[in-house]
C-alpha cells in the first residue's frame, strides 16, 4: 500500500502533549460557539476539540496533540487526510478554472468516465450535486419525473439527509417539530437486530418483506415511484441489510414498476471493503446515490442511473436539473484524484482486511463487557451497540455515550456515535497497529466506565 499521505514526521499512533481537549482547543471552541447557531454534531460539542491538520488517519489539534481519527471526519476522508494527489489536483484546478456554471469541462468528463468504468453498464448517466442531501433531492425529482408517480417507500432507521425532501425519507431522530413532510412518503420496516434480537435473520427478512407488501397494498394510493434503502444503514445503527432482504426489495420493485434507489452516500467508495456496498449482495439498483467520501473531502453528491430514466419526463428539460455549483471543476478534480488513488493504492482491499481484523479484535475484547450487546460491520464501517445490560438490550443513556466518547478522546482516539451505537469509521488507509490501538482504547474505556 502507498503511504504517501502519511509522511514521516506524522506519528502512526496518538501522541499527546496536553490533556484532550487542551486549552488551545477549548479557547477556539468557545469562540466558535459564540458565533455559530445551535445544532452542530453532538460529537463536536462533546469533544470541544479544534482541529488544525490531518495526515493519513491522524489529526493534530490546536494544542499539538496527534489523535487517531476513527470517524474520518464524518465518514468522508476515506483516503486519509492530506492526500497529496487531492491537494495537488485542487490547487492546479483552482489556478486554471474554479467555476463556470455547469458548462462542459474536460475535468468533469475525465471524472465521470472513471466513475462510470467502476459501475454496472446500465448506470450510464450522471447527475452531479454538492452534497448527499442534494443528490437525494435530485433522485426524488428524477423518479417523479420518470415514472409520473409520486409515492416513495423508505425504511425505519433510514437516514437520507436534512433537506426537507431527504428528511421526509429519513426516519427517527431529527424530525421533531419540522413537519409537515413530503406527502406520499411511507416508511416500511427494515430488518433490525436491535428491535428483534431473538428472531433469526431469515425470519426477520421474511417479516419485513411481508410488511413491505402490506404497506404497498394498504397504505399507498397506487404503485410507488420508488423505494429507497441504504445497503447498510449508517445513522440507523450500522446495520448491514441482509442480501435476502435487498433481493426481495428488488423483486418488489420489478413487480410494481418502482425504481430501486440505493443510498450509498455513506457506504460507497470502498468503505465496506468493496468499492460499492451493493457488490456484497449483487443486487443492482436503478439509481445509485453517492456523496461523502466520493469527493475526496470536497463537497460532492452524485446520482447514477440508466440514461432512459435520468433523461425522462418534464424534469429533464433544459435547466430543470441545473445547479450553481453542482459538478463544478474543483469537485470533479478532487473526485478524480480521490477515486484514482482509491483504486491504485489498494485502499478497498485494505478496508476489507484491516476492517475484518478490527471487527474480530473488538468482538474478542468486548465479549465480556456488560454494556456491549453487539459488534457488527462490513470493512471499516463498524458499529458497537451499547446497552444498559445485555439481557434487556436497553440502550445506554446519552450521558453514558458522552462519557465513552470523552474517555476515548483522553486516550487520543476520536470516535463518533449514532444513537446508542458507537460508530467506528476510520480512513481506509488504517494500519493494523492503529486498528489494535482503537480496539484497546474502546475496551479500556468501556471497562473503566463499567467499574465506575
Ligand atoms: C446514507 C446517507 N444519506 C444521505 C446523507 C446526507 O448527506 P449530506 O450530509 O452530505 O447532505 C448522509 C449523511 O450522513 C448519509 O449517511
Amino acid at each position: 500500500m502507498n503511504h504517501s499521505n502519511n509522511p514521516s514526521g506524522t506519528p502512526e499512533l496518538p501522541r499527546l502533549v496536553t490533556e484532550v481537549p487542551g486549552p488551545g482547543s477549548k479557547a477556539i471552541f468557545r469562540q466558535d460557539q459564540s458565533l455559530l447557531a445551535a445544532g452542530n454534531s453532538a460529537g463536536s460539542l462533546w469533544s470541544e476539540l479544534a482541529v488544525v491538520e490531518g495526515r493519513g488517519a491522524m489529526i493534530r489539534d490546536a494544542d499539538g496533540n496527534w489523535l487517531l481519527d476513527a470517524c474520518a471526519g464524518t465518514v468522508v476522508m476515506n483516503l486519509g487526510h492530506g492526500h497529496p494527489a487531492v491537494a495537488t489536483a485542487l490547487g492546479e484546478q483552482a489556478r486554471l478554472l474554479t467555476h463556470f456554471y455547469d458548462f462542459a469541462t474536460e475535468v468533469r468528463v475525465r471524472f465521470v468516465e472513471l466513475l462510470r468504468s467502476t459501475l454496472p453498464e446500465r448506470l450510464d448517466a450522471f447527475h452531479l450535486a454538492n452534497s448527499g442531501s442534494e443528490a437525494v433531492e435530485a433522485a426524488l425529482r428524477t423518479v417523479r419525473s420518470a415514472t409520473g408517480r409520486h409515492e416513495v417507500i423508505a425504511f425505519h432507521n433510514g437516514y437520507h439527509g436534512r433537506t426537507l425532501g431527504a428528511l421526509s425519507l429519513t426516519s427517527g431522530a431529527g424530525r421533531e417539530g419540522l413537519g409537515p413532510f413530503l406527502p406520499g412518503v411511507v416508511h416500511a420496516v427494515a430488518p433490525d437486530p436491535m428491535e428483534t434480537p431473538h428472531q433469526s435473520e431469515a425470519r426477520r427478512v421474511e417479516a419485513c418483506a411481508r410488511h413491505l407488501d402490506r404497506v404497498a397494498g394498504q397504505v399507498l394510493a397506487g404503485p410507488p415511484a420508488a423505494v429507497i434503502i441504504e445497503p447498510m444503514q449508517g445513522a440507523g445503527g450500522m446495520i448491514p441489510v441482509p442480501a435476502a432482504f435487498l433481493e426481495s426489495v428488488r423483486a418488489f420493485c420489478d413487480r410494481t414498476g418502482a425504481l430501486l434507489m440505493f443510498d450509498e452516500i455513506l457506504t460507497g467508495g470502498g468503505r465496506t471493503g468493496r468499492l460499492w456496498a451493493y457488490e456484497h449482495s449483487g443486487v443492482v439498483p436503478d439509481l445509485l446515490l453517492l456523496g461523502k467520501g466520493i469527493g475526496g473531502g470536497f463537497p460532492l453528491g452524485i446520482v447514477a442511473g440508466p440514461r432512459h430514466v435520468m433523461d425522462a419526463g418534464p424534469g429533464a428539460q433544459p435547466t430543470h436539473n441545473s445547479s450553481t455549483f453542482g459538478g463544478n471543476p474543483l469537485a470533479c478534480a478532487s473526485g478524480f484524484a480521490a477515486l484514482t488513488a482509491l483504486l491504485e493504492e489498494g485502499l478497498v482491499d485494505n478496508a476489507s482486511r484491516v476492517g475484518q481484523h478490527l471487527i474480530n479484535a473488538l468482538g474478542k475484547r468486548l465479549a465480556q463487557r456488560r454494556n456491549v450487546a453487539d459488534v457488527r460491520g462490513l470493512g471499516l464501517a463498524i458499529g458497537v451497540e451499547m446497552v444498559r445490560d445485555r439481557a434487556t438490550r436497553t440502550p445506554v443513556s446519552g450521558d453514558f455515550i458522552r462519557e465513552v466518547l470523552r474517555g476515548l478522546l483522553r486516550r487520543g482516539v476520536v470516535i463518533s456515535s449514532t444513537g446508542h451505537v458507537m460508530r467506528i469509521t476510520p480512513p481506509l488507509c488504517l494500519t493494523i497497529p492503529q486498528a489494535d490501538y482503537i480496539s484497546h482504547a474502546v475496551g479500556s474505556t468501556l471497562a473503566e466506565l463499567e467499574r465506575d
